[in-house]
């Protein structure tokens, strides 16, 4: 069995990604903070609590663990926030992912899928965002994630440290068999925030935003399910090992639902209306994020089959109703 560092593995997509390595036959070694992340979700095989700027702490695990590949999910990656304090986010993702990286080269442990984001693309209309698209982003969360992309080609250059870059456009859903999904404190998502405002949880959701250039004025995103977006890491990793060559691909899948297009599925879904109300725009968000790469199906094989907003819902709104974790 060949262990995997998987930073972030206590976090949503991380914990996701656990579940997927460990049914590809890897023993996922979560490396988690705690700061965003569950000790609950750590479910599929050890857990080492450490920060990422933890240099003798990542050292010690390296030894440990002698993983054969790191998955890089811990970041901060709130839009709002980043835009209130951008040091913590240059900080936290750049500082904390150098440290990381230098330490994994020290460990001769040269394999590394990274999580970045549709974010460092910025906000570029009626643009396809493919995968050679100029990056220009427009907070300091899609800049904090362009730079660790920059690291990582040096690191490559000078150290060996061949990479698969995935730039996620908007994940949602859950695990369909309830063992793990999302769950943030706070919660600024839309999906869970819309299925709490649905039953009651918290008050009506407020869509920012109601007056952009779309054909509904609410923006527009790609959403993906986690558990495809996981299964792409599980090709990247494989891709690495097979000795391909480092590569970026969006993980999206060229469609995109407006703000109340997402609304209204959910009402189909749940068959309870949404309660909402028109705010105004969110500082740092893009009015349309879609992604027009074909590059993950192609060349990976990945095949996003349950990224329709229906089944994101509808495994989104079994996870809400059936729990979420203490600690
Ligand atoms: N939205 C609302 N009301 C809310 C929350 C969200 O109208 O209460 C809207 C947002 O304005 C946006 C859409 O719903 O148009 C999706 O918002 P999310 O906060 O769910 O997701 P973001 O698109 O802001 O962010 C996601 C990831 C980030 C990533 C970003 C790329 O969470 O990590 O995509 O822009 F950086």
């Amino acid at each position: 069995m060949k262990n995997v560092l998987v930073t972030g593995g206590a976090g949503y997509i991380g914990s996701h990604a656990c579940k997927a390595l460990k049914a590809a036959g890897f023993i996922p070694v979560t490396y988690d903070s705690l700061v965003t992340g569950w000790k609950d979700a750590v479910k599929f095989g050890p857990f080492e609590q450490g920060d990422l700027l933890d240099r003798a702490k990542l050292d010690s695990v390296f030894a440990q663990y002698e993983p054969v590949a790191v998955m890089h999910f811990a970041a901060l990656s709130l839009v709002g926030e980043c835009m209130q304090d951008p040091g913590l986010y240059w900080r936290n993702n750049v500082a904390g992912s150098l440290s990381l990286m230098e330490a994994a080269v020290a460990a001769g442990c040269l394999d590394f899928v990274f999580s970045s984001t549709c974010a460092t693309y910025g906000d570029q209309d009626n643009v396809v965002l493919d995968e050679d698209s100029v990056q220009m982003p427009i907070n300091a969360y899609g800049a904090s994630k362009r730079a660790i992309e920059d690291m990582l080609r040096d690191f490559e250059v000078a150290h060996g440290l061949r990479h698969v870059i995935f730039r996620y456009f908007n994940v949602a859903g859950a695990d369909p068999e309830g063992d793990v999904g999302e769950y943030h404190r706070p919660e600024t998502h839309l999906v869970p925030l819309m299925l709490d405002a649905i039953d009651g949880k918290r008050d009506a959701l407020t869509i920012f935003g109601t007056d952009y250039d779309t054909p509904d004025g609410t923006c527009i995103r790609d959403y993906v399910h986690v558990c495809d977006l996981v299964d792409a890491h599980i090709l990247g990793l494989k891709w690495l090992r097979e000795g391909k060559d480092s590569r970026v691909f969006n993980l999206g899948t060229g469609t995109g639902f407006s703000v109340r297009e997402v609304l209204d599925e959910s009402h189909a879904v749940t068959n309870r209306a949404v309660p909402y109300v028109e705010g105004p725009r969110r500082a740092g968000d893009c009015t349309k994020l879609v992604s027009g790469s074909q590059r993950a199906i192609n060349e990976l094989g990945w095949e996003p089959h349950r990224s329709n907003m229906k089944e994101m819902i509808t495994d989104a709104w079994r996870w809400h109703q059936s729990g979420h974790y203490e600690g």
